[in-house]
């Protein structure tokens, strides 16, 4: 990949600024966990398994920066309410003993090391899946800039490409944030795949069409029975992808399952501010005074997945039993 999402150098944590892109390739340095958690709040960093990795760096600041860890810790578990990576992550470094900053640093360097050889795996166990010849549609930006790198549905659209396969790639615009057409657009050009972006009301007319052969996205947290968070339109991506009786695949680390979510239900939705739906760039497109309706995620219910793809394997229905058994290793 020609670019990096977050590295740590110079004591500090390094984030590209994602709320920059696709104009400028800005980088934002954070040295506590506070300001870690800030970064994640306003987005600087996004993407599930990306704010894990983060909110470890943040950890292993907060024993630098004079912070309390407790009370860097629940900032952190406070800054995006739907990744569970975050929580993954964040109780993973509580464990590690003693707690020094040598100790977590070494833990938040694993885990990114962790995380990169998931999205490997995770685009190997795809690219089997991808009917070879036609298209693939995502949704989002699951890619190299949502993880350690390499990504989780752009990992199975990278692979798919490396194996051979002659694949179009598709990439809804992701309203509101947009992260289909100013992230997922620039990654994949970044890497010289050429990629269409399309509205997200024309997704179903797209999947009418006969061109796309699978749609492929990220996770932000998958229930123990398969219902799965993902950025808000996937759900009915899922149910235009039925419709056209298109395999509807998701593509998620095991650090995305979350155990104690019986069903989609028990998955906590974020809510962004109403900016993000009323303006455009700054400027004010709706009329003043209109309320606004924002989830940041939604879910789909296990039953419109085909399957789930994760680094250890790919589960499918019933998801009861395959979700917890690949979760437990
Ligand atoms: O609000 P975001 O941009 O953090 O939402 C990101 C998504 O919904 C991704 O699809 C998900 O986190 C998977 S990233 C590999």
């Amino acid at each position: 990949m020609s670019f990096r999402t977050l590295w740590f150098e110079d004591g500090a944590l390094h984030l590209l600024d994602q709320r920059q892109l696709p104009a400028r390739a800005e980088i934002v340095i954070v040295r506590s966990g506070r300001e870690t958690a800030q970064a994640i709040r306003d987005m600087v960093v996004r993407g599930a398994p990306a704010i894990g990795c983060a909110a470890a760096y943040g950890l292993a600041l907060a024993t630098t920066s004079g912070e309390d860890f407790a009370q860097a810790r629940s900032t952190l578990l406070d800054s995006r309410p739907t990744a569970v990576n975050l929580r993954w992550a964040v109780e993973r470094l509580s464990a590690v003993q003693p707690r020094t900053f040598e100790t977590l640093k070494a833990e938040a360097d694993r885990l990114l090391a962790e995380d990169l050889a998931a999205c490997k795996a995770i685009g190997r166990h795809g690219a089997a899946l991808v009917p070879d010849g036609r298209g693939i549609l995502t949704h989002c930006n699951a890619g190299g800039l949502a993880t350690a790198g390499y990504g989780t549905a752009l990992g199975v659209v990278r692979a798919a490409l490396e194996a051979g396969k002659k694949c179009a790639v598709f990439a809804d615009e992701t309203r509101p944030w947009l992260q289909g057409a100013r992230l997922t657009a620039w990654e994949l050009l970044q890497d010289g795949i050429p990629v269409t972006i399309l509205p997200d009301g024309a997704a179903a007319s797209l999947l009418g069409s006969g061109k796309v052969g699978c749609v492929v996205v990220g996770a932000d947290r998958i229930a123990r029975n398969g219902d799965t968070a993902n950025k808000i339109g996937t759900y009915p991506l899922a149910l235009a992808a039925q419709a056209a009786s298109v395999p509807f695949f998701v593509a998620a680390p095991t650090s995305t399952i979350d155990l104690r979510a019986q069903s989609g239900g028990d998955i906590p939705i974020e809510e962004r501010p109403p900016a993000e739906v009323t303006h455009l760039a700054g400027s004010r497109v709706a009329a003043d005074g209109v309320q606004v309706f924002n989830p940041a995620f939604d879910v789909t219910p296990a039953r419109y997945i085909s399957a789930i793809v994760t680094e250890r394997g790919v589960a499918r229905a019933p998801y009861e039993r395959s979700v917890p058994a690949l979760a437990a290793g």
